[in-house]
């Protein structure tokens, strides 16, 4: 009943209507046309570039940017999604465009925490923000998370510049930011001219604090004796990521050069996201299986038990176009499968498994390249599989120094950059 009496007055209040008519104008840079619709029980629908969309009263509620709700200070929200009432909607249908074109909504009631005597509460919500938070595609451009991958084959990788020199990674912001987007873009970059033991532990932190594991913060890929990993030998690596046995795998690796005059030993690496995205065109069901079937990766040494089971493609379920998220391929690190293998399944799985290895070992998807003595390597652990072919440890010294940082370094990184040199201006959040 109350909400029939809102529409009503949504309907007749020549004051709303006046409004209305106010904030058709355009404001400032933003360029926004806000116009209310209508409300019911539980949803408000605006109309923005004429565009009908509907929020519901609980998510408006519950984003309020007011310093009462989000702390001025830490910036984090001082009350629970789960302190809004069911029920609320605005006091006495106080919901309006103001000249500003800020949407104003005072509520009917205070939260489920908050003791009497404390007012109305009163949210102000800007046209750009909720143009931002109409679409997924908004959303994701709001938060710099929609620069798209390239997708690459040896022959077109081959003309894409992935060198920057270390002087300019390190000092220089746009330095930095090449790598960023060669990183976000083909999962791959060189750092070239970089001298010193210990510099990798630089190149890392210039993107975010060192991923310290169990084979220490910074490691050394050399030919030993009694190896406590494959890749502390001289025989080929075949392609794959590091420490699928962990929870969570660190997403950058950085190898660096400090020497390579050995007969072989040459590196090669493949675009996984390629590879399952041809497998998703070409034979959906074998890509589907992929994003499911259990894998398990262990490592079971030298008074280390690691073990976790993960599926071979995974897949950003709250993506609207089921986007890759990351892929999970290391055949030297996989443990017996776990799973009931007597079932079909199984045989569909390890069919489907040998078409993404088809993929992958096709020598025109992989980019082959000699680490050079002085030269870093970065790439992204979660997407570029990487491999080393066999060399002959008796004609000279290949050592490489490696080191991990983990993904969300990289990614605060891109965003804070793609703000600083691509700021999204008409999408303020
Ligand atoms: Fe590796």
């Amino acid at each position: 009943m109350l909400i029939s009496r809102a529409l009503r007055l949504l309907r007749y209040s020549p004051v709303l209507i006046n409004r209305k008519n106010l904030s058709e104008q355009r404001h400032g840079n933003n360029h926004v046309d806000l116009r209310l619709k209508s409300i019911n029980d539980t949803h408000v629908t605006l109309i923005i570039d004429g565009k009908e969309l509907k929020y519901d009263w609980i998510f408006l509620r519950d984003s309020c940017q007011c310093h009462q709700c989000i702390d001025s200070s830490s910036k984090q929200k001082l009350h629970r999604t789960t302190d809004i009432p069911l029920n609320i909607s605005p006091h006495e249908t106080k919901i309006q465009v103001l000249d500003n074109n800020n949407l104003e909504i005072v509520w009917n009631q205070p939260l489920l925490n908050q003791t009497k005597n404390i007012g109305k509460h009163q949210s102000l919500y800007s046209s750009s923000w909720l143009r931002t938070y109409s679409t997924s595609e908004n959303i994701a451009r709001a938060r710099y998370n929609d620069r798209p991958y390239v997708y690459w084959t040896r022959n077109n990788i081959q003309h894409v510049d992935l060198h920057v020199k270390c002087d300019d990674y390190l000092h220089s912001d746009q330095g930095l930011y090449t790598v960023l987007k060669l990183l976000n873009d083909y999962g791959i970059a060189f750092i070239d001219n970089v001298r010193g033991e210990f510099t990798v532990e630089r190149l890392v932190e210039r993107i975010g604090e060192i991923r310290h594991t169990f084979y220490g913060k910074t490691w050394n890929v050399q030919n030993v004796k009694q190896a406590i990993n494959v890749a502390y030998t001289s025989v080929e690596l075949g392609l794959h990521m590091d420490l699928l046995y962990f929870e969570a795998p660190p997403g950058l690796q950085y190898l660096h050069s400090l020497a390579n005059d050995v007969k072989g030993g040459a590196s090669y690496y493949a675009d996984a996201f390629r590879a399952a995205e041809i497998l998703r065109q070409n034979d959906p069901e074998a890509f589907e299986i992929l994003c499911s079937y259990p894998v398990t990766f262990h490592y079971r040494n030298v008074g280390r038990h690691y073990h976790f089971t993960r599926s071979t493609i995974v897949l950003d379920r709250f993506s609207s176009n089921n986007c890759i998220d990351h892929i999970n391929y290391a055949p030297p690190f996989q443990a017996p499968f776990e799973c009931d293998t007597s079932k079909p399944e199984f045989r569909k799985f390890i069919q489907a498994f040998h078409s993404f290895r088809d993929l992958l070992e096709d020598s025109s998807n992989q980019l082959e390249i000699l680490l050079e003595k002085d030269q870093c390597v970065i790439f992204h652990n979660r997407r570029v599989l990487h491999a080393r072919r066999e060399f002959d440890a008796s004609s000279g010294n290949r050592w490489l120094k490696g080191s991990y940082t983990d993904l969300d370094n990289f990614k605060d990184r891109l965003r804070i950059f793609r703000e600083k040199f691509d700021k999204v201006s008409h999408l303020e959040l």
